[in-house]
């Protein structure tokens, strides 16, 4: 990384050498050479125009919670953009638009939602992370996915530039936004759109929501499900099937629950998990013919790094 130094702006809110496991759910991760954690959409703008000027590439990290990072030393900069909160509601006719920065917590949109009674975004409830996080990998359930609720997304793009996207440019799949896979295009912020409704109402199917992810692991650190659904198949359904729950490497434990949740028991690497996923991957290959891909997101670890026997 060629490395210009940051201005004094942008250099508050730089730390160097920072353990970045307590910034995952799941608890695990090396050392960020550079981590970088503005506290404002502005700060963002300001970070991100740094980042593009000093360094060839860096990691955009919403609230940990569907990430497995390497146990090493991380050299590109980690932008992490969980202190960038903020949300601006506006009403219009029986349409309530929620603009929040990209390091929002869903839950707190959500729990806005609730409090407010306006409905749309209830299939969120139970899921961790950021807002930025929920649209990059279009975080959903059975019930419902954020491109349905999205109406535009603010972004900084590989220039510098600000741009501001409707939902239909966005190129949403299952667990997918296309337009977001390009890592040097981050997202600042998005305009969220739900309906008036009732209290009621919306805490009732919130609650519905709740009580359908009941098979899965509660009280355990975990990055929910790790492997996305194939085409037609449950990889849940498949990788029980494989008999995979209960497999353990090191400190890491296929859920009891769910067998497409990875707990970490204590003293568990990313190495651990890695190498427990592609163990499950390859038992679902050989049983039922079907290759499983990755729904969490990996730095500083990949798959090729793990050999787990042909
Ligand atoms: N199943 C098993 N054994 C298991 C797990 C599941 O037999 O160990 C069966 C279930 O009985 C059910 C089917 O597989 O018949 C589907 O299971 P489930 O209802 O748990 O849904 P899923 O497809 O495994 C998806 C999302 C979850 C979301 C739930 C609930 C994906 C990869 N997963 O899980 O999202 O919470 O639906 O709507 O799309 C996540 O994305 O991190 C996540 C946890």
């Amino acid at each position: 990384m060629s490395r210009r130094s940051a201005p004094d702006s942008v250099g508050a809110f730089i730390l160097h050498d920072q353990l970045l496991a307590p910034l995952t759910t799941w608890g695990v991760g090396g050392y960020a050479k550079t981590l970088v954690t503005p506290r404002s959409r502005d700060e963002l703008i300001e970070a991100i125009g740094w980042l593009k000027t000093c360094c060839s590439s860096f990691f955009t990290l919403g609230g940990g919670s569907n990430v497995l990072i390497g146990d090493g030393v991380i050299d590109i900069p980690v932008l992490r953009t969980t202190e960038t909160r903020d949300l601006r509601v506006s009403v219009d006719g029986e349409n309530v638009f929620i603009d929040c920065a990209a390091g929002t917590k869903l839950s707190e949109v959500l729990a806005l939602t609730i409090k407010e009674g306006w409905s749309g975004l209830e299939f969120a409830a139970g899921i961790p992370g950021t807002v930025g996080g929920a649209l990059s990998g279009n975080a959903g359930t059975l019930r419902g996915a954020m491109d349905k609720s999205v109406v535009m997304v603010q972004t900084v793009e590989e220039d510098g530039s600000k741009h501001e996207w409707k939902a239909d440019d966005m190129k949403w799949g299952y667990r997918r936004c296309g337009l977001l896979e390009n890592t040097s295009r981050v997202v600042i912020g998005a305009k969220l759109k739900l309906s008036l409704s009732d209290r009621g109402l919306v805490l009732a199917a919130v609650k519905e929501a709740l009580e359908s992810r009941g098979l899965q692991p509660c009280g355990h650190r975990t990055a929910g499900c790790v492997f996305k659904n194939p085409q037609g198949h449950s990889a849940g359904m498949l990788l029980d099937r494989a008999e995979c729950k209960g497999l353990v490497v090191g400190g890491a434990r296929v859920s009891a629950a769910h067998a497409n949740f990875i707990e970490n028991m204590g003293a568990c690497s990313a190495r651990n998990i890695m190498q427990l996923a592609l163990i499950c991957k390859k038992r679902v290959f050989e049983m039922f013919g079907v290759t499983l891909s990755f729904e969490i997101k990996t730095l500083g670890i990949q798959e090729e790094d793990i050999y787990v026997g042909r």
